[in-house]
């Protein structure tokens, strides 16, 4: 490299740097780029955007940082060009309490019952391709029972000083306890995403297969009449108003106190200083997505802990597989109560598009989406040979979704000194208030109904 460029280099990176200038100071941004709120939303998924129409409706002012192109989060709907029928490729259902309903309406989209697709399910062994006799499914009712006897779990961690011991059992050693491995298999198929069910700790599966997902497959679960989840995205979007909602945009700097925040977020149209009495993160609170805006010691530790699991959602044509079925992974052996070893599809299912397939993949460990692909498209071939398909041209991703980091659990350990009750201590702190499926479940009408009861809190405060 030349004098010369080593040079022009290094002025680069002085600008760039700008030693000296502050970035949190309003003076380094034009007016259009300083927008002032009362509250930042940091991710637009299901809880993010929510909690921003929400806000707003209790006249406050909101803005939502949202680092993918659009409104979502693990929404995704494809819409079949040839027959125009959505296919939902993440989130299914939503459980009917008035705190979803009062959403809906305030978005004008039209509830109506959840729409089941009507497949035969059968079960195969992914490894081999060979058919295996269906699992035991006994229903949710002895689980469910086991369940009811910690309600605080339905909305909250507000969990008991010691924390009850069975809630701390591997899964596997509280299926054995009480003589509930019939519905192992059962659980696992629901309780999709949650990689290594056995291994995991029971309280972790309750808050995943809890009171609302049995309820709503009783019959209280809806859905836009449109049969489109993401309906309600644009909607809010547009509800939200310009400058409502930055979009393919990230936080990059953060200074947070008791009286505000200052925020710099970098958007496609250049950098932007959010000014906002209050931030509100509803992103997964892992220590990269958290680091922009300045732990705490307390947050850093508490962020540091979580593992999670890999897990994605394809849709397939050209898969040669007989039309009208769910082809569910099982093991023939009830040393693992039918449940096949992950990472693995949990099942390929027909949509109800004719030729159009999901697949539902989860792994314990990261992996890449070639990876995923790759084993998908193998699964795909040893079921077509033990189902007599002649098809043996390659499967097609025609999408391809990562809803990882899914499922955010700490240890027994962690738990037991506390972990949930520190987490709830952040709540407030340097004017930051959290939610999202970490700070409660994996269900989208109790994320929001949590949210809900943060917002008296939030306005209650003083400097
Ligand atoms: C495949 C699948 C199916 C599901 N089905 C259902 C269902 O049928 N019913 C149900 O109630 N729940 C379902 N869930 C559970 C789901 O987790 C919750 O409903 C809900 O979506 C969680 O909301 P959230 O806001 O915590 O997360 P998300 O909806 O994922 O929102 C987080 C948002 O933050 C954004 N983001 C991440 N990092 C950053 C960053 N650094 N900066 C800015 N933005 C960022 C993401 O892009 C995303 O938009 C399902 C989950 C999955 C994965
Ligand atoms: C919302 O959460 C509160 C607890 O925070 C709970 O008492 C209430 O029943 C929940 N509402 C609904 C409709 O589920
Ligand atoms: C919903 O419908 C009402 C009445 O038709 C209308 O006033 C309102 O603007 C609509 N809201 C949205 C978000 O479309
Ligand atoms: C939701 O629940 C309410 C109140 O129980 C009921 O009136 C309504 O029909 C339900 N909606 C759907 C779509 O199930
Ligand atoms: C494949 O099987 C289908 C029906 O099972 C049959 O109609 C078709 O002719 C077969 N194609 C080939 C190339 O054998």
């Amino acid at each position: 490299m030349s004098v010369f460029t080593t040079l022009c280099f290094g002025l680069l990176a002085l600008a760039a740097a700008a030693p000296g200038e502050d970035q949190f100071d309003d003076k380094q941004y034009a007016s259009k780029n300083i927008i002032t709120r009362d509250v930042a939303v940091i991710g637009g998924g299901s809880s993010g955007t929510h909690a921003a129409i929400s806000l707003q409706a209790l006249g406050k002012s909101v803005v939502v940082v949202e680092k993918e192109a659009v409104l979502g989060g693990h929404t995704s709907t494809y819409v079949d060009p040839g027959t125009g029928v959505p296919i939902n490729y993440g989130v299914q259902a939503y459980f009917n309490i008035s705190v979803a309903a009062e959403y809906f309406a305030r978005l004008n989209v039209s509830m109506g019952p959840f729409q089941f697709n009507p497949v035969t399910q059968v079960h195969a062994n992914f490894k081999t391709g060979q058919s295996v006799p269906a699992p035991p499914s006994p229903g949710f009712a002895g689980y469910a029972a086991q369940a009811a006897k910690y309600p605080y779990l339905k909305y909250s961690w507000n969990l008991p000083n010691p924390v009850p011991s069975d809630l701390l059992l591997t899964f596997r050693d509280f299926l054995n306890k009480y003589n509930l491995q019939d519905v192992a298999y059962s659980v696992f198929l629901a309780g999709g995403g949650f990689a290594n069910i056995l291994d995991q700790l029971t309280i972790h599966v309750f808050k995943l297969i809890d009171f609302s997902y049995i309820r709503s497959i009783s019959g209280e679960a809806f859905q836009p009449v449109s049969g489109d989840n993401g309906e309600i995205y644009p909607k809010a979007l547009s509800l939200l108003g310009p400058n409502g909602a930055f979009l393919s945009s990230t936080v990059v700097a953060a200074r947070r106190s008791p009286s505000g925040v200052r925020l710099v977020v970098q958007t496609p149209s250049g950098k932007k200083l959010i000014k906002a009495s209050k931030l509100l993160i509803t992103i997964p609170p892992l220590l990269p997505n958290i680091n922009p805006f300045d732990p705490t010691p307390s947050e850093r530790s508490l962020f540091s802990q979580w593992s999670y699991t890999n897990y994605f959602i394809m849709l397939l044509t050209n898969t040669g597989l007989p039309s009208g079925f769910q082809i569910a992974n099982a093991v023939a052996s009830d040393t693992t109560f039918r449940i096949p070893s992950l990472p693995a599809p949990y099942h390929i299912t027909e949509t109800r598009v004719k030729g159009l397939w999901y697949a539902w993949y989860a792994s314990p460990t990261d992996t890449t989406e070639a990876a995923v692909k790759a084993d998908v498209s193998a699964v795909v071939n040893r079921l077509r040979g033990a189902m007599g398909s002649n098809v043996t041209t390659p499967v097609n991703f025609l999408r391809f979704k990562s809803h990882t980091p899914f499922k955010l659990v700490v240890g027994k350990q962690a738990i037991q000194q506390g972990f949930y009750r520190k987490l709830g201590e952040l709540q407030g702190q340097q004017s930051t208030w959290y939610t999202g499926a970490a700070f409660i479940s994996h269900d989208a009408s109790l994320i929001w109904n949590f949210t809900t009861t943060l917002f008296p809190k939030m306005f209650a405060s003083r400097v």
